[in-house]
C-alpha cells in the first residue's frame, strides 16, 4: 500500500513538472511560458494581465519556443547558434528548473535550460517591474564542454506575436537629424533594425521599437509592445513575419563579424532587453518606460536637473579665460546653474585649437588658460554656479602625445594598412584593460584634482572603422566589438561607484549614444547637435517615445543657428527647449538687452515648472509629423495636481486655422485654473486665460490656441483648484 502511495506521489510530481507554467507578471501585464510534456518551454502569452493562468497549458496556444535554437528543425530566425566543442552545431534546449521571487516591487524569474545532449546551459532572467509594467530580460550562457564553444548568435530576448497584421515604428535619421519616426506595416519576411558601427551606435538608428498589433499604432488605442535594448555596441532587432502570420522578434547584440568563444565555466551575459506591453496605445507605453527609467535606469532619476550653459556653440575652439569669464557673467545673470566648458581646453605640444590635434592629451592648455581650471571654477562659484567640463576620453588624434606614446592602444588594422580617419581621430582599444584604466584615469584625475567639478560631458565622435586590436589574440579578433562595449561599460560603472552625484552627460556627435545602457550610468544625453527648435520638435518627439524628458538635454542657441540658418524667436527656442532639460548654448553677449531680460524670466519660469516636466508624465497630443502644422504636448504630475501644456505651430497652414487642443492625463472630476506662461506679447493665446475650467472639458472639448503664424508657440500652466468640485 505504502509502495503504491510512493509511486503515485512521484507520478503526481512528474505530472506537475510536465505541466509547469511560468507566470511572469506585472500589475497590468503577463508573460507566460508553459513547459510541454517533452520538457520544451513555449511562450503561451504576452499581453494583458491574466488573473488566473489555470488551464493555459491545456489550450496549447504555443506561439514559439522561449529561446529558439539552431539545429532542432526550425528554419526561422533563432535566438542562439552554437558550434559546440565537438564541432556539432545542433542545440536543443530543454527545461531544467526555474525559480521566482518578488521583492521591492520587482518579480525576478530565472528559467534554466540545458541542451539535450551536451553540458550547454542557458539561463533566461526576467525582472518584472510591478508598478511600471516593464519586463527586463537578459540571458546567461555557459557550458562545461571539453573545449571552447563558439557562439554565432545569442539574443537577449525572443518573443513571438500572433496577430492579423503588424505595424512597426522605429526611430532613425542621421547626424543632426536623430530619432525621426518611421512607421511601416510589416510584410512577410524579415525586417531588421541594426547597426554595425560599434560605437556612436544610435546616430542613424536607435535600438528601440514600437510593435502595434492588428492596427497602426495610435497614442490611445490598440495593443502595442514597446522595446529597447540596453547596449552601447552593435545591435540587431529582427522581426520575421512567417507564412502562419506569426511574428518572431529576436533582439540583442548584432553578431555581425562578432563570433564569440567561451571556455568551460565562463559565463556569457547578454545585455538587457526592456519591454512594455500596453493595450491602450503608445502613449501609456512611453509613460511606462519613462517611469521605469527614472526609478531604475537613470542616475539620480528623482533629482531636479540644473540649467546648463555650454560653451560650444557660443565659443567653439576660440576662447581664453577672459572670454569664458565674460560668458559666465552672462550665464549667471540669466540664472544658469552650471557653466560647462566644452572642447578646446587641453593639449600643449599639440594644442586643441581645432578638431585636428590634441585629442588624448588631457592637460590644460597653458596658453588659453594660464591660471588653470581651478581659477575658472573659482570664478564660476563666485557667480553662484557650478562648473562642468567636456571630455572625449575614448578617442585620440594621430597628432597628439598620446598617439606618439601609445600607438598600440589605438584600434587599428594590422599589416600597416592606412588608418581611416573620421573627424581626424581614431578610437582607443577599450577591449584592453590598460586602456580602460587610462580612460578611467582621465576622469578620475580631473575629478580628484578639481573636486569642485560637478558635471562631465562625455563625448564620442567617431565609430569603429579600422577594425583590429593589438591586445586581443589573433583568434579572438572578432571579440573586439563586444569587448569594447563591455570595457566602456566597466569604466562608466567604476566612475559612478567612485563619483556618485557628479552629473554625466552622454553625448556622441549629438545623439549617437541615446540608449538605456549608457543611461544607467549617466544623468542625461545630448539628443542632437541640431539645436534649431523646428528640427528639435521632431527629434525630441521621437526621442521621448522611448527615453524620458528629464534626461533629454535641450539647449537654446542663437538664431539663426549654425545648423540650419532658420530664423526663430527667442520665445520659440525657449518653449521647445522647455520640453526637456533646459540649457543654453550661446555667447550671452550676442543677445540684445531685452533678450537677456526675456531669457532671465524664461529661466526663472522653467525653474518653477521643471518638476512637472522632469517628473511628470508626458502626453503627446498633436504630432509634428502629422501634416496639420501644429504640435502639442502636456506634462502632468503623477497626482494630477498640475500640468504644463505646450503648443507649437511649425508650418504655414493654408486656412490660418488655430490649433485645436484636447489635453490628456488630467483629473476628470477636478477643476483647473489655466494660465498662459512665458508670454512674449500682451495678448494671451487663448480666450479663457486665467479661468477655471473642469479637467473633463479641457480633455474632451477641443479648445483653440491662437497660433497664426508658423514657428509660434504658447505654454500654459494648468493647476488644480482645491476645495471646489467640478459638478456644475
Ligand atoms: C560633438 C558634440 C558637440 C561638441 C563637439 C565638440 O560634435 O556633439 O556638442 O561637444 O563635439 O567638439
Amino acid at each position: 500500500m505504502q509502495k503504491i502511495f510512493i509511486v503515485l506521489f512521484f507520478l503526481f510530481i512528474g505530472a506537475q513538472i510536465n505541466a509547469q507554467v511560468i507566470h511572469i507578471e506585472t500589475k497590468n501585464t503577463s508573460l507566460v511560458f508553459s513547459v510541454s510534456k517533452k520538457g520544451k518551454v513555449y511562450q503561451s502569452h504576452y499581453g494583458g494581465h491574466l488573473k488566473s493562468i489555470k488551464g493555459i497549458e491545456k489550450i496549447q496556444s504555443y506561439i514559439s519556443e522561449i529561446y529558439p535554437s539552431f539545429g532542432n528543425g526550425s528554419s526561422d530566425e533563432v535566438a542562439v547558434i552554437v558550434t559546440h566543442s565537438d564541432g556539432t552545431m545542433a542545440t536543443d534546449l530543454f527545461y531544467q528548473s526555474h525559480e521566482q521571487k518578488l521583492s521591492d516591487g520587482v518579480q525576478e524569474t530565472v528559467v534554466h535550460l540545458k541542451d539535450k545532449k551536451l553540458p550547454f546551459f542557458v539561463d533566461l532572467c526576467f525582472r518584472a517591474y510591478q508598478e511600471e509594467n516593464v519586463i527586463e530580460q537578459n540571458v546567461v550562457i555557459s557550458h562545461q564542454e571539453k573545449g571552447e564553444v563558439r557562439l554565432d548568435q545569442f539574443a537577449s530576448s525572443a518573443l513571438a506575436f500572433k496577430a492579423e497584421s503588424y505595424y512597426l515604428t522605429h526611430f532613425n535619421g542621421s547626424w543632426a537629424r536623430e530619432m525621426h519616426i518611421s512607421e511601416e506595416k510589416l510584410s512577410n519576411g524579415v525586417k531588421s533594425i541594426e547597426t554595425r558601427r560599434g560605437v556612436r551606435t544610435t546616430e542613424y538608428e536607435n535600438p528601440s521599437f514600437v510593435m502595434a498589433l492588428n492596427q497602426a499604432a495610435s497614442e490611445d488605442n490598440g495593443e502595442v509592445i514597446m522595446g529597447a535594448l540596453a547596449w552601447m555596441g552593435n545591435y540587431k532587432l529582427s522581426f520575421q513575419v512567417d507564412d502562419q502570420e506569426r511574428c518572431q522578434f529576436i533582439g540583442g547584440i548584432n553578431l555581425f563579424a562578432s563570433a564569440y568563444t567561451i571556455s568551460a565555466g565562463e559565463k556569457f551575459e547578454t545585455p538587457r532587453m526592456i519591454l512594455t506591453y500596453n493595450s491602450s496605445g503608445k502613449n501609456q507605453a512611453s509613460i511606462n518606460l519613462h517611469r521605469w527609467a527614472r526609478k531604475y535606469n537613470l542616475q539620480d532619476g528623482n533629482a531636479i536637473r540644473p540649467i546648463v550653459l555650454n560653451s560650444w556653440e557660443g565659443a567653439y575652439f576660440n576662447f581664453d579665460a577672459a572670454r569664458l569669464k565674460e560668458m559666465m557673467d552672462g550665464a549667471a545673470e540669466m540664472g544658469v546653474e552650471i557653466f560647462v566648458l566644452d572642447d578646446g581646453w587641453f593639449g600643449n605640444k599639440y594644442p586643441r585649437n581645432s578638431d585636428k590635434a590634441g585629442l588624448g592629451d588631457w592637460q590644460v592648455n597653458r596658453k588659453k588658460l594660464p591660471a588653470g581650471i581651478d581659477n575658472l571654477i573659482d570664478y564660476t562659484e563666485r557667480k553662484g554656479m557650478k562648473f562642468g567640463i567636456w571630455v572625449e576620453p575614448e578617442m585620440v588624434n594621430p597628432k597628439s602625445e598620446l598617439a606618439e606614446n601609445h600607438p598600440e592602444w589605438i584600434i587599428q588594422r594590422k599589416n600597416n594598412r592606412e588608418p581611416i580617419l573620421t573627424r581626424n581621430q581614431l578610437l582607443l582599444d577599450l577591449a584592453n584593460p590598460k586602456v580602460q584604466d587610462f580612460v578611467f584615469g582621465i576622469i578620475d584625475n580631473l575629478l580628484s584634482e578639481h573636486s569642485r567639478i560637478a558635471y562631465i560631458k562625455w563625448d564620442a565622435n567617431r565609430h569603429i572603422q579600422n577594425f583590429g586590436s593589438t591586445f586581443l589574440d589573433d583568434d579572438k579578433q572578432s571579440h573586439l566589438w563586444i569587448d569594447y562595449s563591455r570595457g566602456l561599460e566597466s569604466v562608466f560603472f567604476r566612475l559612478q561607484e567612485k563619483y556618485p552625484g557628479i552629473i554625466f552627460q552622454a553625448c556622441s556627435s549629438g545623439g549617437g549614444r541615446v540608449d538605456f545602457s549608457s543611461m544607467k550610468y549617466t544623468h542625461e544625453f545630448w539628443a542632437s547637435d541640431d539645436t534649431d527648435p523646428y528640427e528639435r520638435l521632431f527629434i525630441q518627439w521621437g526621442t521621448n517615445h522611448i527615453y524620458p524628458p528629464i534626461a533629454t538635454a535641450a539647449h537654446v542657441t542663437k538664431s539663426p543657428n549654425h545648423q540650419t540658418g532658420r530664423e526663430t524667436s527667442l520665445k520659440f527656442r525657449f518653449d521647445v527647449a522647455f520640453g526637456g532639460r533646459l540649457g543654453m548654448e550661446l555667447r550671452p553677449d550676442d543677445l540684445e538687452p531685452e533678450q537677456v531680460d526675456y531669457a532671465k524670466s524664461a529661466i526663472k519660469l522653467y525653474k518653477e515648472i521643471r518638476p512637472v516636466i522632469q517628473f511628470g508624465d508626458l502626453y503627446r497630443l498633436q504630432s509634428p509629423y502629422d501634416s496639420d502644422g501644429f504640435a502639442s504636448i502636456n506634462y502632468v504630475l503623477p497626482d494630477k495636481s498640475e500640468a504644463i501644456l505646450m503648443v507649437y505651430s511649425h508650418e504655414f497652414h493654408r486656412r490660418m486655422e488655430r490649433a485645436v487642443v484636447k489635453m490628456k492625463g488630467l483629473d476628470e472630476d477636478a477643476l483647473y485654473k489655466i494660465t498662459e506662461l512665458n508670454k512674449a506679447a500682451k495678448r494671451p493665446h487663448i480666450v479663457f486665460d486665467n479661468q477655471i475650467i473642469s479637467g473633463s472639458v479641457l480633455m474632451n472639448t477641443g479648445f483653440k490656441v491662437n497660433l497664426k503664424k508658423p514657428l509660434e508657440s504658447a505654454v500654459f500652466k494648468v493647476e488644480k483648484v482645491t476645495g471646489e468640485s467640478s459638478a456644475n
